[in-house]
């Protein structure tokens, strides 16, 4: 799959952009400041409906227009597909195909699969589980574009049963009042069992690629595994710390083995079991939102005792396998690939064994401030960019 065309109007600095990529690799070269970043950020917004370093889509919209257009022709198997995206700054957003109006916008999701790399993959496996979750999620929903509508009514319900309990803790309400509660378990469980089941699917369709692209991409051999850690799973006390600490309660056994219906029953029974902490607290304790995904290496869990050689190479390694998981599940060959400001990030033997896992791809967007980071083996099409006017050269 490649973007042949990618037109832009308002988005980030541009004013307007109309620039025509090749097949392979594009090579978006400047210093800094001058609009790279926002180019590609566009066309993986038309693929995941998300930026990779901002939440929402008001700052993608140009400071002084009240709207933005991200409008691309794509390709895959000789099949070229006009894709448009309008974002508002008050009213809602749209999505067109062929220039047909979808019904939402999250429709578009799935019809351009991409994979990006950034400086801040490391975070993946440093920091917070905020990170893993929004790692695993884009990939169930490129996987399974249904899911985005899961996890949209998932936040709904979400939303709404905090908002309940936060006012049942207020009033103090109890009793027969709460029945409203009930309800919302009822659609809790159902859309968030759906996404736990979504997650444990794809970590196992990910684990042997993960495998794989990690020996390939690291100095040292080791052994990276996902560990699912719900929330259904922890204790109550372990759910009240703000911050629980994975290490010490991996042992807290695991979801891995099984159904659906039987994860379901967990999280009903939790609920019943958080009920009076959740009015305490007057806020949801157990759930998705407060599940991790554990990238463990070797025996240890890589956050708190990983290198930050080994950090690097095991971001690298969820990118490298989410690549071969969308590539063997997808009828529109190679994911595009976006490569924004990395090999700057990696070390001289990182830099090309990265470079020479990605050459073949369909279609590389890189981006780099020095030219002379990224390796001389990946020849590119090339563009520069000054102020948000982009020359081919
Ligand atoms: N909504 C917006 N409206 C106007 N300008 C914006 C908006 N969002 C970002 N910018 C500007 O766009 C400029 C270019 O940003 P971008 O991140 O693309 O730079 P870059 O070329 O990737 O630089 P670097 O090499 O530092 O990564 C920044 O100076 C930023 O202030
Ligand atoms: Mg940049």
């Amino acid at each position: 799959m490649l973007v042949k065309h990618l037109t832009l109007a308002s988005f980030r600095n541009y004013g307007t952009l109309e620039v025509a990529f090749e097949p392979g690799i594009n090579l978006i070269i400047g210093p800094n400041g001058q609009g790279k970043t926002n180019m590609v950020e566009a066309v993986r917004y038309m693929s995941v409906l998300s930026s990779h370093r901002v939440a929402g889509y008001q700052p993608l919209i140009n400071s002084k227009a009240n709207s933005a257009i991200v409008r691309a022709m794509v390709s895959s198997e000789e099949r070229d597909v006009l894709l448009e995206i309008e974002l508002n700054r008050e009213g809602k957003n749209k999505a067109r195909v062929n220039k047909a109006d979808l019904p939402r916008i999250r429709d578009i999701i799935g019809i351009v699969q991409s994979v990006t790399f950034a400086p801040e993959d490391i975070d993946i496996v440093r920091r917070d589980p905020t990170n893993r979750r929004a790692f695993i999620d884009e990939l169930v929903v490129q996987h399974r574009p249904r899911m985005a509508g899961v996890y949209a009514d998932y936040e709904r319900v979400l939303k709404q049963r905090n908002a309940l309990l936060k006012s049942a803790k207020i009033t103090k309400t109890t009793g027969s009042a709460l029945s409203t509660l009930d309800a919302w378990d009822a659609s809790l469980v159902q859309y968030g069992t759906e996404i736990v089941s979504a997650r444990l699917n794809i970590a196992q369709l990910l684990q042997p690629h993960l495998f794989d692209a990690y020996q390939k991409i690291a100095t040292s051999n080791n052994e990276p595994r996902l560990v699912y850690r719900s929330s259904l799973l922890v204790d109550t006390a372990g759910l009240l710390s703000d911050s629980p600490d994975v290490a010490e309660d991996l042992a807290g056994g695991n979801l891995e083995n099984l159904d659906r219906d039987a994860i379901a029953a967990m999280f009903s029974a939790k609920l019943a079991e958080i009920r009076p902490k959740e009015l305490e607290r007057g806020i949801t304790l157990a759930g998705p939102q407060r599940d991790d995904i554990v990238l463990m290496l070797g025996e240890l869990p890589a956050k708190g005792y990983a290198s930050h050689g080994e950090m690097w190479s095991y971001a690298l390694a969820l990118r490298l396998a989410s690549i071969e998981l969308l590539k063997q599940e997808s009828r529109t060959g190679d994911p595009i690939l976006i490569l924004d400001d990395v090999f700057a990030e990696l070390d001289a033997g990182r830099r090309l064994r990265l470079a020479e896992l990605i050459a073949n791809n369909e279609q590389v967007l890189i981006t780099a401030a020095a030219e002379e980071d990224v390796p001389a083996i990946l020849t590119a099409t090339r563009f520069a960019v000054k102020q948000a006017v982009v020359t081919r050269v």
